[in-house]
């Protein structure tokens, strides 16, 4: 800067100063509205949006994959890409230390560096592009933040880890060089090196969006937490109905009734006290029925449930079975009207049921919890539709319009006998479901066991008008 220009700036400042802008109050005063405005912003996210829970912490799980917040995505994905490169990337305080502290370094060094005396946008190109650039990549990396970076069995990298290093570091490295080049050039070249300044900055941007979204169409889908999550009594209510019937109904009854345990290897005719009965929940804490749970009562028959004893459940999915327990046997706890939802719909006159809305959640309350993988079932599994209407043991258990059906039969309480003359006990062993249940059951086989809601309303008869 020479002493003309140094005179015009000062000028120009005192004239600012003339027409009265100062730093306090009145530059404070448009910061604070600003700072207010992102503050209301914030309130308003957290209260309408806010951020899904995830399941209780486990110090058992050692799957747990943890992953930083949203803002640092963009950087673990740098490093990870940085991780694939050969020889480079075997050296990780390259890319920990060295790179990031250069960045912040340069942004510190920056009113130092840069003595342009222009403020106007037009003339500080290269600062602008190289911001621009470095945003961009910082948003396409965080898009890019949850597909894997991923090798084959051979230790190549696969295409979308390619596309991946293409626009997460090669191209916006290429592109802050070429930056740089261009402002050396500037003195030579003028306007021209600006302009082409901003038309690479532009062309990598766009091609580093191209690129992430390209990663997100080819990338296998990100690995999701699999177990489901509860925020309100009621869903905690309706996850642990759920559970209850998957894990406990095979011992327990699908309403904790059962005294004599039947039809469960290795604990036939076992006595047991019914667990839906009040004084059992009067006398046990939540915790201790966590505990139970968890634990097991293996002297008495009782397996573990919890993980970290070798079972298949979570700490919030133990909760889950708790908070239904305590709401369905405990006299005291009254649960609210808006969970007091019955698992399985009630069929309207004329309706006739349909596998995905009755016959799923019926079987899923009264038959899963023994007919799944692993237990003894005559090989009758009872998971899906097709497993369902499937062959066991002893041919179909349902043969459409058959009302003597194996399945229809047993649900009565009418034994049967097997191939060898062994008998089949009636279904469930423990207890027969309720007679209206019984009727879904009969009506849905009769009609040709519709899959869905709208094959069975396809059968139903048209309601007179
Ligand atoms: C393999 C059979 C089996 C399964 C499955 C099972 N239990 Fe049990 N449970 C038992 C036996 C046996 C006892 C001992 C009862 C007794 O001796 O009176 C027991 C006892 C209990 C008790 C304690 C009763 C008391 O007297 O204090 C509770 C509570 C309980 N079970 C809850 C559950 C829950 C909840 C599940 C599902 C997560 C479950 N059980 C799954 C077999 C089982
Ligand atoms: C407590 C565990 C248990 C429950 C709950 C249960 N089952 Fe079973 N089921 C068995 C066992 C064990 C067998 C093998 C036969 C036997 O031991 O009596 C079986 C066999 C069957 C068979 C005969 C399959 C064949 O080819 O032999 C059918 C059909 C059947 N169950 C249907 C049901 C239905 C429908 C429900 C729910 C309404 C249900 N079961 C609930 C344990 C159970």
């Amino acid at each position: 800067m020479n002493e003309e220009q140094k005179k015009a700036v000062l000028a120009k400042y005192q004239r600012a100063l003339q027409k009265g802008e100062r730093f306090w109050p009145d530059s404070l005063y448009k910061d604070l509205i600003v700072s207010m405005g992102l503050f209301l912003l914030l309130i308003l996210l957290a209260t309408f949006v806010g951020i899904p829970n995830e399941p209780k912490a486990d110090p058992s799980d050692s799957s747990y994959i943890p992953k930083p917040e949203w803002y640092f995505l963009f950087l673990f994905k740098f490093l990870a890409l940085y991780g694939q490169i050969p020889l480079l990337g075997k050296i990780e305080w390259i890319a920990t230390v060295l790179i990031p502290s250069a960045v912040i370094l340069g942004m510190i060094l920056l009113p130092f560096l840069d003595q342009n005396p222009y403020r106007h946008y037009t003339r500080r190109v290269l600062a602008l592009t190289i911001m621009a650039v470095f945003v961009v990549s910082m948003i396409t990396l965080t898009m890019m933040a949850d597909y894997p970076t991923a090798v084959d069995e051979q230790g190549h990298l696969t295409l979308p880890t390619w596309l991946q290093m293409i626009g997460g570091l090669l191209i916006p490295g290429a592109t802050y060089l070429t930056l740089l080049v261009l402002a050396a050039l500037a003195k030579k070249l003028g306007a021209a090196a600006r302009r082409a300044q901003i038309g690479v900055a532009a062309i990598s941007s766009v091609l580093m969006f191209g690129l992430a979204i390209a990663v997100m169409l080819v990338s296998p889908r990100p690995v999701v937490a699999e177990s489901e999550v509860a925020d309100t009594l009621a869903e905690k209510f309706a996850l642990g109905a759920d559970l209850y019937s998957i894990y406990c109904t095979e011992c327990h009854g699908a309403d904790g009734e059962v005294t004599v345990i039947t039809g469960v290897e290795g604990l036939e005719g076992r006595e047991i006290v019914a667990i839906n009965n009040p004084d059992l929940m009067y006398t046990n804490s939540d915790e201790t029925l966590a505990n139970i749970i968890a634990y097991g009562l293996p002297s008495l028959g009782m397996p573990p449930f919890g993980k970290a004893y070798g079972g298949e459940l979570g700490p919030s999915e133990i909760e889950y079975i708790v908070t239904f327990m305590r709401y369905s046997w405990d006299d005291r706890a009254e649960l609210p009207a808006d969970a007091a939802i019955s698992s399985i719909p009630e069929l309207a006159p004329g309706e006739i049921p349909s596998y995905e809305v009755h016959i799923a959640a019926l079987t899923k309350r009264y038959c899963l919890s023994c007919h799944r993988p692993g237990k003894e079932n005559n090989n009758y599994l009872m998971t899906s539709y097709e497993e369902i209407i499937g062959m066991s043991d002893n041919g179909p258990a349902i043969v459409a319009g058959d009302p003597n059906s194996l399945l229809l039969l047993l649900i009565q309480g009418q034994e049967q006998t097997d191939k060898n003359g062994d008998p089949i006990r009636a279904m469930p062993p423990n207890k027969l479901m309720d007679p209206k249940y019984i009727e879904m059951w009969k009506l849905w086989v009769l009609n040709g066991m519709p899959k869905t809601a709208e094959d069975a309303r396809t059968l139903s008869p048209t309601p007179s008008p």
